[in-house]
């Protein structure tokens, strides 16, 4: 599949303007793509108790779910300049989960970069099958 990255950055520029960061005053917008070709979007979500705080790829991540699912091909997340963010650590492995090492973020580059690049050696899906039971 071809990716917009223009589509994806400017749907996540506009998460962004929408995001609730009253807190940190970091708003961060992200916009992915699945493989059946729907878009899906999310922007950060802060609380007055800090640590609740809703990253804007878990709120793209259950909006990938609420609308039926799919795999998450491509993703754009960026920050209220509008430059690309690279997702923190928690977000990574919640990404992975949706759309495997392969999945491209968006970077400025034409063939932007991979999950594996930023979350080597993951622990997904697979691992919970093969890793079960283990006492002799
Ligand atoms: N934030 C995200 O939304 N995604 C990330 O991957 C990194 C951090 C938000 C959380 C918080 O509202 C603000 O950025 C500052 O940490």
């Amino acid at each position: 599949m071809s990716i917009d990255w223009d589509v994806l950055a400017t749907e996540a520029r506009t998460m962004a303007a929408r995001a609730y960061a009253p807190y940190s005053d970091v708003r961060v917008g992200a916009c992915g793509v699945t493989d059946g070709g729907r878009l899906v979007r999310g922007c950060n979500v802060e609380n007055a108790s800090y640590g609740v705080t809703l990253c804007a790829e878990c709120g793209l991540v259950s909006d990938l779910a609420a609308g039926g699912g799919g795999r998450l091909v491509a993703i754009a997340v960026v920050a209220g300049d509008g430059a690309p963010l690279a997702p923190c650590g928690r977000c990574r492995q919640i990404l992975f989960e949706h759309g495997g090492s392969a999945l491209r973020l968006f970077d400025g580059t034409p063939e932007g970069r991979t999950l594996d690049t930023l979350l080597p050696d993951a622990f997904g899906p697979d691992d919970v099958e093969t890793r079960r039971g283990g006492l002799t």
